[in-house]
């Protein structure tokens, strides 16, 4: 099939990458010149491990071709299937922004009145439950002057992918689910996903539905994540080790191991932003989501809870191991570092902090503060130690390294990543979410 990807960010490039490799002619497309420019070599400006690889074969291949989108219009190529996949930010209230899916709707509106055969236009961007229906749709027949369903078909086709193993997430999920306005543009959806494996369960359904589906999802992994925090929290409180909770209720098949993981909290472009626009979404309708608002309320604290384990702050010299919001991206978005960098840089503390992927994008926030190459770099002569992000080289750091390196080795461990018994026997203090053992 011939698909356009209208937006080549992290979901249209990863989805376009893999709809590829799976032998369709993919034009991906953006309003951004330095973007295009880059996917046009092969080069991702995002960092996603295997997907330079995976680009480099299909643009070889002629499987992909990258537009900016004024010159993909002018070019009259005429697809079977476009796929919206542009951002959903927040409003400074929580509620979605849609003006880029607006502007989406108008281009493809317009590219729909030269199209001379019947085109399924999908939404795969996360869009609160109503939005295809209310407001993509009308700007499609608007600006096409065609009627849905009998000139061009409507879909809604919510991504699962994490940043990190997107490619494997995306060529091997767990569901691929159709949400479509009629049966005709569900089976050519479905034509998309031939290739896929044939016991992944596919879940037709009406547009509505798939929106929510990406909502409930998302939701429901940032409440497991905010539930466990909350345990940590009270675990540490009272003597215990949040770890031995955690492993316990996760081998109870109905709770599950995963998603379980405690420490500063969860941050990314994704669960932020999307539990507070369903917040957002039940409160126009009346309804109060009490339970979704404490999910919130206990990722923003988190990160302090890290903070609340030095007595005092003052005029000290801090290192910070890891700065992304989780291991394996450059991404900083809503990272709970940026949380923890505001706060310390109220207690006139030196600031050195270790990342491998991220110290460049946080420098556009932090430019005073001291970022190093290496770990035990950012170790050097502090008084104390924060653990943010889990990455390996921080995970495989021995204690000695610790102990040559810090003025006083005091680690407080927001991740989890060390052996509590371990750093006390080397003498180093300790401190961790969760535990509650000293
Ligand atoms: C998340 C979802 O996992 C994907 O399924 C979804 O497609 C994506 O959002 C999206 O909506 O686009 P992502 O944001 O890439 O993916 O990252 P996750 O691996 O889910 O981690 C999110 C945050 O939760 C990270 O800060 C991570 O450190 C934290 N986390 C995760 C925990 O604190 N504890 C855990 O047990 C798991």
């Amino acid at each position: 099939m011939k698909i356009v990807i209208l937006g080549s960010g992290y979901v249209g490039l990863v989805t376009g990458t893999c709809f590829a490799d799976k032998g369709h002619k993919v034009y991906c497309i953006d309003v951004d010149p330095k973007k295009v420019n880059s996917i046009k070599k092969g080069i991702p400006l995002i960092f996603e491990p295997g997907l330079e690889k995976l680009l480099k074969k299909n643009i070889k291949n002629g499987n992909l071709e990258a537009f900016l989108a004024k010159e993909f219009y002018s070019k009259k190529i005429f697809a079977n299937i476009s796929f919206i996949c542009v951002p959903t930010p927040s409003n400074d209230d929580g509620s979605i922004n849609l003006k880029f899916i607006e502007f989406a709707s108008k281009d493809l509106g317009n590219y729909l009145k030269n199209v001379n055969q019947y085109h399924v236009v999908v939404v795969k961007s996360t869009v609160v439950p109503g939005t295809t229906d209310s407001v993509v749709l009308p700007l499609l027949e608007k600006h096409s002057g065609k009627k849905v369903g009998k000139d061009f078909g409507l879909c809604m086709n919510p991504e699962f992918l994490r940043e990190g193993s997107a490619i494997e997430d995306f060529l091997k999920t767990d569901k691929i689910v159709i949400g479509a306005i009629d049966e005709k543009s569900g089976k050519i959806l479905e034509g998309v996903y031939e290739n896929w494996d044939k016991s992944i369960p596919r879940i037709n359904t009406n547009l509505r539905t798939a929106e929510m589906i990406k909502y409930t999802q998302n939701s429901f992994l940032a409440t497991k994540i905010s539930f466990i925090n909350e345990i940590a929290n009270i675990c540490q409180r009272v003597g215990v080790d949040a770890k031995d909770v955690s492993y316990a209720i996760g081998l109870d098949p109905r709770i599950s191991p995963k998603f379980l993981r405690f420490g500063v909290g969860y941050g990314g472009s994704c669960f932020p932003k999307d539990v507070k626009a369903l917040i957002s979404t039940a409160e126009k309708t009346g309804y109060t989501p009490e339970l979704l608002k404490s999910v919130v309320s206990i990722n923003e604290k988190q990160p302090l809870e890290a903070l609340k384990m030095v007595d005092d702050l003052e005029g000290k010299t801090v290192s910070i191991l890891g700065l992304s919001f989780k291991p394996d991206t450059d991404d900083i978005r809503e990272s709970p570092s940026i949380k923890l960098i505001t706060e310390l840089q109220k207690h006139n503390t030196v600031i050195k902090a270790y990342d491998p992927k991220a110290a460049e994008n946080m420098r556009k926030l932090f430019p005073d503060i001291t970022y190093t190459n290496s770990p035990k770099e950012s170790l050097r002569d502090s008084d104390v130690c924060f653990v943010m992000t889990e990455w390996k080289e921080i995970k495989e750091l021995k204690p000695k390294d610790f102990l040559i390196s810090m003025k006083t080795p005091f680690v407080v461990d927001g991740r989890r990543v060390f052996d509590p018994e371990e750093k006390k026997k080397a003498g180093i203090s300790y401190k961790g979410i969760g535990y509650g053992l000293s």
